[in-house]
């Protein structure tokens, strides 16, 4: 009798923010999906009406277009990108790719749950190396990393909003180089961090010491966060043109419709980058003004390198002054949230039962947050 494979039943279906269309545009504000809040920009829109009478043809399966633009913004041969229907199934090509059964993939013990379940699909072994006060310790992950590991690392972290510094992904790289192993580096959120530095560079800078980097890195990029177009799928992996090739071999043809490959093509232009520059400083705006509010109305400290905080609920109310234990205070702040019309993430599913995790949005919205959370911590 044919029946599913058995590694399947260790898999816990990842959850995720983003709320529905349908109770979106019943007013619910969504805190939880990371999205730039003042995106897409209006040249999206335009491109997809542009657009639109191609979608008669199949698309270009190879995305030539958009892969010579993104080599060309990035310095690097076009033979070294892929494109893709985002992160989300570049994720799938690697665990395709180069995971293998019984074989380990090193996470961190916090952090976006799709490794997870692309590592057990294919049988892997899941060791997660702890993360101190919420933190990842770069040397003890570098530590932990052994030849023919596939290792993944979200920069900056999902849910806690830690960003590696160059010195820290570094040492990482370096290990991986010099252990045998693959380093995928997903760097869905890194179009938010103020002061990036570059990747790419920084593998070209540890090619001239003397190590192969690049054919133990893979980038991860995705227009989806920074551009707010998560309906449109579209993103794209680095590195070295044998590893690129591989996950190509394993990728789905059309997997990238021609609207998407349109909207990536003028989000590697100029004017993307501009708009991109002035939304970091709106957000940073509205990070310095929200860390303010929260430090006068409800006493807390929060910080992160991204465009998302993560709170413990415990330290502003728990549950509203209702008796509970420490497992669920989330689910029930995020229930409590909904009543009032705005949406954060549960953390429960990250390990991190006492955590929400919401985005920064515009100036008032983020207002409307706090009044909402500080009268949910003092009824
Ligand atoms: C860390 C991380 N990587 C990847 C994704 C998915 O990206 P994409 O929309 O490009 O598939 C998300 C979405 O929440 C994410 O948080």
């Amino acid at each position: 009798m044919i029946r599913p494979r058995d590694e399947l039943r260790s898999i816990k279906p990842c959850e995720h923010g983003g709320g529905s269309r349908k109770l979106l545009s019943g007013g619910v504000l969504d805190f939880s999906a990371n999205l730039n809040p003042y995106g897409p920009p209006s040249f999206v829109l335009d491109t997809i009406r542009e657009a639109a009478a191609d979608v008669r043809f199949y698309p270009d399966s190879d995305c030539s277009e958009l892969r010579l633009q993104i080599a060309e913004r990035l310095g690097c041969d076009p033979a070294q990108v892929l494109v893709a229907a985002g992160i989300s199934q570049l994720i799938q090509l690697v665990a395709l790719a180069f995971i293998r059964a019984q074989r380990r993939v090193l996470l961190v013990a916090h952090t976006y749950g799709e490794y997870e379940v692309a590592a057990k699909s294919m049988g892997a072994a899941v060791k997660k190396v702890g993360m101190p006060s919420l933190k990842i310790d770069a040397e003890a992950l570098a530590s932990e990393i052994r030849e023919d590991d596939v290792v993944f690392l979200c920069n900056p972290n999902n849910p806690t909003g830690q960003y590696l510094q160059k010195d820290e992904v570094a040492l990482l790289l370096e290990t991986a180089a010099r252990k045998g192993a693959l380093l995928v580096l997903d760097e869905a959120y890194m179009d938010f961090v103020e002061g990036a530095f570059d990747t790419l560079r920084l593998a070209e800078e540890l090619r001239a010491r003397g190590r192969d980097a690049i054919e133990h890195l893979l980038l991860l990029r995705s227009f989806t966060k920074a551009f707010a177009v998560p309906g449109l799928r579209i993103g794209y992996a680095i590195g070295s043109e044998r590893n690129i090739s591989a996950l190509r071999l394993v990728m789905p043809p059309w997997s990238v419709g021609t609207l998407a490959q349109r909207v990536g093509y003028v989000l590697m232009s100029d004017a993307a980058s501009e708009f991109m520059k002035w939304s970091r400083k709106k957000i940073s705006e509205a990070k310095r003004e929200l860390e303010k509010e929260f430090r006068s109305r409800l006493g807390v400290e929060i910080e992160t390198d991204a465009n998302f905080y993560l709170l413990d609920v415990g330290v502003c109310g728990g549950g509203g002054g209702e008796s509970e234990s420490e497992s669920g205070s989330a689910t029930l702040i995020k229930e409590k949230l909904l009543e009032r019309g705005i949406l954060v993430r549960d953390c429960t599913s990250f390990g991190l039962p006492s955590h929400i995790r919401f985005s920064v949005r515009r100036g008032e919205e983020n207002r409307m947050l706090v009044g909402a959370l500080a009268r949910i911590a003092t009824p």
